[in-house]
C-alpha cells in the first residue's frame, strides 16, 4: 500500500478521566510502567484500505480475536521514548524522528507495513498534548510513550498479516531502577544468546524481549540486576543488555561501544552519547570488545568505568560483572566521573536546562 491520504485524528475524550487529586497521588512515586494516562492513540491498517481510522480515545482494554495472528506468530514491534517538562514550563519530545525511523526499520524486518513518519509523530504529539498533566514534576520524571503495532488479522496461516493495529499508550515514569540504583550489577549470559547474524536483534520486536527473559531470570538468580549478552557466533563479544546499550570508559579518557552490525539495537541514547562525547573532543570507538578483555581491563585498571544506556534507564553505571567463575568490580563499583558527566549533559539537554546544539528537542505547541 502506498503512502496514505492525510489522516485526521478523531478525538473522543475519556468520559471518566482520573481526578486531578488522584492523578497527583499516583505521580508521587510512579516507578516505571505502572501508571497510565487516560487516553491512547490508535490507527488501523489493512492491505486494502491502507492506514485509516486514526483516533485518540479513552484508554481501554482491547477485544482481540483468539486467532489474531500476533498471538501465534508474534508479528509485533514497539518503540520507547519520553516527553519532558522543560525548565521554562514547556513540553518537548527527545528525537522522536529517530524513533519514527527505527519503527519503520523494525516494521520492515518483521514484514509489517511502515507507518509514515508524519503519522507516527502526529500520534505521539497529539497524545502528549492531551496528557501533559501526567508528566511528573519531580527530578527524573517523564511521560514514557510506548508506540507499538501488532498483527490483527484473524488467520492461522503463516504469512505476513493483512491487518494491523498501531497504538500509542503513555505512562508517567520516574527511575527505571528501584531507588534510582547508583550502579547496577550485571550477569554475563552463558548459555543464552539474544540475537544471531541475520536475525532480528536490530529490530525492536517483542520476541527479542521474550527471548531475553530466561537469561534475565538467571541474572536475578545469581544476585545481579541485569543480564549482558555475548555474540551468538563466538560467544566472546559483548553485545548489549536486555534493554540497554553498553559503553566502556578507559583510563586515557576514551570510550568504546560495540558497533551496529545487525545484532544489537541501534539505541537513540547510544547515538546521543556518541555525539555528545565526540562534540567535546573525546575519543570514541565503535568496535568489538571481548568479555575476556573486559575482565582483564577491569583487573588492570585500564577500564575505569562502564555504563548502560537507554530511554528508560537513561545512563546507568555498571558497578560489577558476574560470571560462574566469579565477580569483578569496575573502578570504584559506583558511578564514575565521565559516566556522571555524560548523564548530566544528556539530561540537561532533555530538560531544556542546556543549549540544544544538535536540534534534538521537539517542542510541543
Ligand atoms: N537495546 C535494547 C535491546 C533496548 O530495548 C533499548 C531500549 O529501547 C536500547 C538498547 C536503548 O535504546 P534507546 O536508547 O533508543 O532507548
Ligand atoms: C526503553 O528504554 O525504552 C526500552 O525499551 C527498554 C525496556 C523498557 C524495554
Amino acid at each position: 500500500m502506498e503512502a496514505p491520504q492525510a489522516l485526521t485524528f478523531r478525538f473522543d475524550p475519556s468520559a471518566t478521566p482520573v481526578a486531578a487529586s488522584e492523578r497527583a497521588a499516583r505521580l508521587v512515586d510512579p516507578g516505571f510502567g505502572r501508571v497510565f494516562t487516560d487516553h491512547m492513540a490508535l490507527i488501523r491498517y489493512s492491505d486494502d484500505k491502507g492506514w485509516h481510522d486514526a483516533q485518540i480515545t479513552a484508554r481501554a482494554p482491547l477485544s482481540v480475536d483468539p486467532a489474531a495472528s500476533v498471538l501465534h506468530y508474534a508479528q509485533e514491534i514497539f518503540e520507547g521514548m519520553k516527553a519532558y517538562r522543560l525548565a521554562d514550563g514547556g513540553t518537548a519530545l527527545f528525537r522522536p524522528e529517530a524513533n519514527a525511523r527505527r519503527f519503520q526499520d523494525s516494521a520492515r524486518r518483521m514484514a509489517m507495513p511502515e507507518l509514515p513518519e508524519k503519522l507516527f509523530l502526529e500520534s505521539v504529539e497529539r497524545l502528549v498534548e492531551i496528557e501533559r498533566d501526567w508528566i511528573p514534576e519531580q527530578d527524573g520524571g517523564a511521560l514514557y510513550l510506548r508506540p507499538f503495532m501488532f498483527a490483527s488479522e484473524v488467520f492461522l496461516g503463516v504469512k505476513p498479516s493483512a491487518e494491523y493495529l498501531y497504538m500509542v499508550i503513555a505512562s508517567s515514569v520516574g527511575a527505571y531502577f528501584k531507588g534510582g540504583a547508583p550502579a547496577v550489577s550485571i550477569w554475563v549470559s552463558q548459555g543464552y544468546t539474544r540475537a544471531a547474524p541475520g536475525g532480528t536483534g536490530a529490530a525492536k520486536c517483542g520476541g527479542n524481549y521474550a527471548a531475553s527473559l530466561l537469561a534475565q531470570k538467571e541474572a536475578i538468580a545469581n544476585g545481579c540486576d541485569q543480564v549482558v549478552f555475548l555474540d551468538a557466533v563466538e560467544r566472546r563479544w559483548v553485545e548489549e543488555l536486555g534493554g540497554m546499550n553498553v559503553f566502556f570508559v578507559f583510563d586515557d579518557g576514551s570510550l568504546v561501544t560495540p558497533p551496529l552490525t545487525g545484532t544489537i539495537l541501534p539505541g537513540i541514547t547510544r547515538d546521543s552519547i556518541l555525539t555528545i562525547a565526540r562534540a567535546q573532543g573525546l575519543t570514541v570507538r565503535e568496535e568489538p570488545y571481548a568479555i575476556d578483555q573486559w575482565r582483564a581491563d577491569a583487573a588492570s585498571g585500564r577500564l575505569v568505568e562502564a555504563f548502560a544506556c537507554g530511554t528508560a534507564a537513561v545512563v546507568t553505571p555498571i558497578g560489577s560483572v558476574a560470571e560462574p567463575a566469579g565477580r569483578f568490580t569496575i573502578g570504584s563499583g559506583g558511578p564514575g566521573q565521565l559516566t556522571t558527566r555524560l548523564r548530566e549533559q544528556l539530561v540537561a539537554i532533555q530538560r531544556g536546562q542546556a543549549p540544544d546544539p544538535h536540534g534534538w528537542m521537539r517542542r510541543l505547541g
